[in-house]
């Protein structure tokens, strides 16, 4: 009896620090947001640990899981909306039913999942377009892409450049009713990452005539170098998005070899003869002043040049667009930009608003102080706030 009653309370308190994340005060949905981070958490622990038994990859399995969240193309009373493909990949493409005797503005978004999860059909994804497209009465072309581990930097932005391509040809243009001088590229988290890559790369592709107006990155990842941010340091643990599972993806885009993975945990990826590169990357000089608050920056260490040699994808700037220099971000279009004050990724937002204002881009940034990586696609309360700043800001200015 005595036994039952210690292995029960074992238990209780093995599952309630389980449970338990510290979270901030004053966030709207707390336990909404624990269980959602609990499900995560244990779902992933179990990918592990078929990982850890040699069945499956940890993100071939996930993605697997994630299957299961997905919906398919159904049109509704305001939407219509099909799955097609462009140039070979597969994009959900959303049209509003309204009439309208003019083009309309068209949104190309690039669903985000770390680079190894993910795609257009999943719920989240799903909603947000369709809520877009009506809202805004704007067509929206949600892009997949090639994944991680089966496909590595650069298929990913490689695949999402020839879809963008794709749909600004004026014939698709024309297709769908698309006024070319009102379109917008949206990502968030690792889409975030692309959308940046894939502008940097239309501003200066002298092939493509048509070029974007505004660009949106919510949350997004927009560097490799540097995992010493303050916000790895302070937010390392957070819900949702914690700084092992952001190396894991970000080592996975570029290689499955995991010790890339190991190098940049300790931060020494980076070899010494990219030392210049860090200048794009400085926190010290780039973050405003609040954010930098209480930390030290510390030279970086670097490592073998092996790594580098080998993976090249790791200092390159379609993989890190934070490594475009001034002259390469001036041809930027306007900018909105979303960052979450619990987000390891929160600083790479912060320094990319820094550089575009430093060389005359205008952005719009939202900092969301209850927020959480992921908050827009995962349907809680405050989550539908943010996605209101987003989209109300696209219908101001796109
Ligand atoms: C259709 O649009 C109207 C007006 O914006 C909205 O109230 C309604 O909820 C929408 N229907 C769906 C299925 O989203
Ligand atoms: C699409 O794939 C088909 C079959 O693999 C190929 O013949 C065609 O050239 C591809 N089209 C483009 C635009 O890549
Ligand atoms: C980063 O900026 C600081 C000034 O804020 C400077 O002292 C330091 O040398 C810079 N480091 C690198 C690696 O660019
Ligand atoms: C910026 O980068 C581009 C492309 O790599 C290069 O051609 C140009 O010389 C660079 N400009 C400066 C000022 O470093």
């Amino acid at each position: 009896m005595g036994r039952k009653v210690l292995l029960f309370l074992f238990v209780g308190v093995l599952g309630a620090w389980y449970l338990y994340t510290p979270l901030p005060v004053n966030n709207e949905q707390p336990w909404e947001l624990m269980c959602m981070d609990v499900g995560l958490k244990t779902v992933s622990n179990l990918m592990l640990l078929v990982e850890l038994l040699g069945i499956s990859h940890f993100m071939t399995s996930s993605l697997f899981l994630m299957r299961f969240l997905e919906t398919p193309p159904t049109s509704d009373e305001n939407v219509t909306v099909v799955d097609t493909t462009f140039h070979n990949i597969s994009v959900r493409v959303y049209v509003p039913k309204r009439k309208t005797k003019t083009l309309r503005r068209g949104i190309f978004y690039i669903h985000g999942g770390g680079f190894c999860l993910g795609s257009a059909a999943l719920y989240g994804y799903d909603r947000l377009s369709r809520l877009t497209a009506n809202r805004l009465d704007a067509v929206v072309i949600s892009t997949n892409y090639r994944l991680a581990p089966k496909h590595h930097f650069p298929a990913h932005v490689d695949d999402v450049y020839n879809t963008l391509r794709w749909f600004l040809r004026q014939a698709v243009l024309q297709e769908y009713g698309v006024d070319p001088k009102r379109i917008g590229v949206s990502g968030d988290s690792s889409g975030g990452t692309l959308a940046a890559a894939v502008v940097q790369q239309l501003t200066q592709d002298q092939d493509v005539k048509v070029k974007v107006k505004v660009q949106a990155l919510i949350y997004p990842a927009l560097q490799g170098l540097d995992f010493d941010l303050p916000s790895y340091r302070e937010k390392a643990n957070c819900p949702i998005l914690s700084r092992w599972l952001t190396l894991r993806f970000c080592s996975e885009y570029i290689t499955t070899d995991r010790s890339l993975e190991k190098a940049m945990s300790t931060n020494q990826h980076i070899p010494v003869h990219a030392a210049h590169l860090f200048q794009f990357v400085n926190w010290s000089s780039l973050l405003p002043e609040r954010f930098r608050k209480g930390h030290i920056y510390k030279k970086p260490t670097f490592g073998s040049s092996a790594l580098a040699n080998k993976y090249p994808g790791l200092l390159d700037v379609r993989a890190s667009p934070l490594l475009a220099n001034d002259t390469q971000l001036r041809g930027l279009p306007k900018t909105y930009v979303l960052t979450c004050e619990h987000d390891v990724l929160r600083d790479d937002g912060l320094m990319y608003i820094t550089r575009l204002r430093n060389v005359g881009i205008l952005v719009t940034h939202d900092h969301i102080e209850d927020g959480f990586h992921g908050l827009v696609s995962f349907g809680l309360k405050f989550g539908a706030r943010a996605e209101n700043q987003y989209i109300k800001w696209l219908s101001e200015n796109l």
